[in-house]
């Protein structure tokens, strides 16, 4: 059987993503995020997985404001690193595993959350940061990954509540795949960030570490907090954090914090990274 035996998150930050690829983790500025990560490159080693579930956002790469589905599966082999402008990131291309994706969809889809299902997908910073952060930069990524894709750009963005719920629904979907796979369930963005108007730069560091706190222990006191305390307290990016529950929701009830790692700031973004493991 499939398992899922640990989640992740993490911050993707395109400029982390620059830095790397332009040689600058070693300045003074970068040094401190990257070292980190050390913990989660040693311990991705030691704790292999088959396939990562990746919770990301498209920030308007793959999707442009003509389609924007809340919730997509990557069914795809592959999926390309995006040109968000500056070509694309020289990294490898993103490995799918169809038949577990076509298995999550199926399995999600009749437990009633109606996903959508995408069969050819760039994958952009929101995907492909967090696999630097954590893999650094091999000559093709160690584990297959299935992008799950979340709508935070444009309003209404899901509750916090439904992704939860959502990642509850995955975590029975890989419980009933007959395959022997070891499962990583990673949520990306945030943590708290405004990168536009009159309170761009926000960054709220009080709130940010509450998020910390309480999401291992006690997540049922996050998924609460609806859309206007994200915006208010935790800038209009800050909304991507709903995407760390769909993370959360796949992960036993109790777990173990192994990394709890926090960093202000990269770029405009306040940078939180967990590691949680099943018991
Ligand atoms: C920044 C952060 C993000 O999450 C993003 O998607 C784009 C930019 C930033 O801090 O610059
Ligand atoms: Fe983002």
């Amino acid at each position: 059987m499939a398992r899922i035996y640990a989640g992740l998150s993490t911050s993707h930050v395109p400029a982390i993503g620059a830095a790397l690829d332009n040689g600058k983790s070693h300045e003074p500025y970068w040094r401190p995020l990257f070292q980190g990560y050390e913990f989660a490159r040693q311990w991705i080693l030691d704790n292999p997985p088959d396939v990562v579930i990746l919770v990301y956002n498209d920030h308007a790469t793959a999707f442009s404001l003509e389609i924007i589905p809340t919730f997509a599966l990557g069914c795809a082999e592959q999926f390309a690193p995006a040109d968000e402008g500056w070509g694309p990131r020289p990294v490898p291309v993103v490995k799918g595993d169809s038949r577990f994706a076509a298995h999550i969809a199926q399995s999600v889809i009749l437990d009633e959350f109606d996903l959508t299902i995408v069969n050819r997908m760039d994958v952009d910073h929101g995907l492909t940061v967090p696999l630097s952060l954590v893999f650094g930069a091999p000559e093709a990524w160690p584990c297959r990954v299935i992008p799950l894709a979340v709508n935070v750009v444009q309003y209404p963005a899901p509750t916090g509540n439904r992704c939860f719920n959502l990642g509850r629904a995955i975590r029975r979907a890989v419980e009933t795949y007959p395959q022997d796979l070891r499962v990583m369930v990673w949520g990306t963005g945030g943590m708290s960030h405004q990168l536009q108007g009159p309170r761009a730069g926000l960054i709220n560091q009080p709130w940010d570490n509450r998020f910390l706190d309480k999401i291992g222990p006690d997540p049922q006191s996050l998924v609460q907090i609806g859309h206007l305390e994200y915006l208010r307290e935790a800038g209009s990016e800050g909304i991507e954090l709903v995407m760390w529950l769909i993370m959360r929701g796949a992960l036993d009830e109790k777990v173990r914090t192994v990394r709890r790692f926090y960093h202000v700031p990269a770029s405009n973004t306040a940078v939180g990274h967990l590691i949680l493991e099943n018991l």
